[in-house]
């Protein structure tokens, strides 16, 4: 399996299956939650919204699934390898189940609505089967399952955005957080399952983000990321009552300022960007605040504009490059990552090669990289025929592998000899001799420990060489 690029946030590969830990704030039942999750980070913050509703239930959460009484499972559909990764993950439940046969196990997420007969049904992995909008409902559920009978709840919403839960930050290094800006996506690319699984797009109370990002920033942390399929399109139109003045329209660009104006020592960050939304005012916007981050994850999918039209992107190759000039000319600093998916239906080699040119205009920082998968309900899989062989799928997505190690590496010596502000999150995986952060542009920086400083700081680095995917220096004042 060639899936390069899942170190940073969008798609962290280092924290795939993790479980969550924490203690009842309301009555004890006794009993223990474990959760585990997979796929996009929409998926890690959701679960972290089902602990707070089961932990305001009674219940406390554990590290061990085997000492479980509920093992919940938050899955990802988005490429066929996610969804057996879930599958095998539930085989092994399956067993821990035999010997302990009052436990519960659920499916919730984006597997759910697909997948639910087959589950419960067919293959009786699971007593519960909870879509991403039900969240609220699952004390209702682990009580139907309590009574004996398969409980599910896989309705979509129009609404739900649980403005209301404050998410319990679970796992968390208590310095960056992420906040759930909006829910689902209106896009239709032809390539992707998240419409299906995650419903209409829509955009959360701004008051309710704001008032989230100053509880963290008062409880210490330093960062947060604001987390959408496409933040670009974020819009709350709030609802007025009879007699009542309007008021006005929130978008994407007004958001960042209400976020960054909690306070100057607060790091923000957002993904995920689309190419046919990010406007100029977006872009001024971050160029003002010295503290929105200098970083834009702008999946560009393809590099020609007969894949691009067929993927139903709504761009063409030219629109993307002018948006990659408009970020150029207006933060200078700004980094770069995408997401590429090589072999599409009909990507022929020219096409391809096309993709490949255009990682050369970009130089992206970083990208995540995929082959092609078709997934079942989507456009594409209705429309057109899953064509490229699997071993050219894998030869190109080689070829555009390759290149993106250049270009990190490119843009990472770029950062050399210079001075960087970094926020130092904590220790270094590999030692406690140094600490880690990241730059405004979100390359990981490491440099010895200096006691004056704390997890939590910021402090100048000076960059004095890099490997492949690290920035390393020393502080200097
Ligand atoms: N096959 C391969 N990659 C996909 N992605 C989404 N759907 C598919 C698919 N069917 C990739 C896209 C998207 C990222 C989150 O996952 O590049 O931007
Ligand atoms: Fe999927 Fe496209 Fe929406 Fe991203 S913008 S979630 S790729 S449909």
């Amino acid at each position: 399996m060639i899936e390069l690029g899942h170190t940073t946030k969008t798609h962290d590969e280092s924290r795939q299956g993790e479980a969550l830990e924490l203690l009842p704030t309301g009555k004890s039942t006794g009993r223990k939650l474990y959760i585990e999750s997979y796929g996009c980070q929409m998926n890690f913050s959701d679960s972290e919204i089902v602990a707070s509703i089961l932990v305001d239930n009674g219940f406390e959460t554990t590290k061990d699934y085997k000492e479980a009484d509920v093992v919940f499972i938050n899955t990802c559909s988005i490429r066929e390898n996610a969804e057996q990764r879930v599958r095998n993950r539930l085989k092994e439940f399956e067993s821990a189940k035999a010997k302990n046969p009052g436990m519960i196990v659920g499916v919730l997420g984006c597997m759910a609505e697909r997948l639910k007969a087959k589950f419960l049904e067919e293959e009786k992995l699971v007593d519960v089967v909870v879509g991403p909008d039900a969240y609220r409902d699952l004390p209702n559920l682990i009580d139907q399952v309590d009574d004996g009978a398969k409980a599910v709840n896989v309705l979509l919403s129009r609404e739900e955005t649980y403005a209301d839960i404050n998410p319990v930050r679970l796992n968390s290094n208590g310095i960056s957080a992420f906040i759930s800006i909006m829910r689902g996506c209106d896009n239709m690319c032809s390539f992707c399952v998240v419409p299906f699984t995650r419903g209409r797009e829509r955009s959360r109370d701004p008051h309710s983000i704001v008032k989230e990002a100053q509880e963290l920033f008062d409880a210490g942390y330093r960062e947060v990321t604001l987390l959408g399929q496409n933040v670009d399109s974020y819009k709350y139109s709030p609802i007025v009552k009879e007699g009542e003045e309007s008021l006005p329209v929130v978008n994407f660009a007004q958001l960042l300022a209400l976020v960054a104006e909690v306070s100057p020592e607060m790091r923000v960050r957002f993904s995920t960007s689309h190419p046919k939304d990010i406007t100029d005012e977006v872009l001024h916007m971050i160029a003002n605040y010295e503290n929105i981050c200098k970083y834009i994850h702008l999946p560009v999918q393809s590099g020609n504009s007969r894949v691009l039209e067929l993927m139903n992107r709504t761009y063409d190759r030219e629109w993307y490059m002018e948006r990659i000039d408009a970020i150029r000319r207006i933060i200078p600093d700004c980094a770069i990552s995408t997401d590429i998916i090589t072999g599409f239906c009909s990507e022929t080699e020219e096409e391809h090669a096309e993709t490949l040119s255009i990682m050369d205009y970009v130089k992206y920082d970083f990208a995540y990289m995929f082959a092609y998968s078709e997934r079942p309900g989507t456009l594409a899989a209705k429309r057109y025929e899953d064509d490229v062989p699997e071993d050219v799928k894998k030869r190109r997505l080689t070829e555009v592998v390759n290149k993106q190690q250049e270009h990190s590496l490119y843009r990472l010596q770029d950062y050399v000899g210079k001075i960087h502000k970094v926020l130092i999150e904590g220790y270094s995986k590999r030692s406690d001799a140094d600490y880690c952060g990241r730059n405004d542009q979100n390359s990981m920086v490491v440099f010895p420990v200096d006691e004056r400083f704390k997890p939590g700081e910021y402090t100048n680095v000076l960059v004095e060489r890099c490997t492949s995917a690290t920035l390393i220096g020393r502080i200097v004042h």
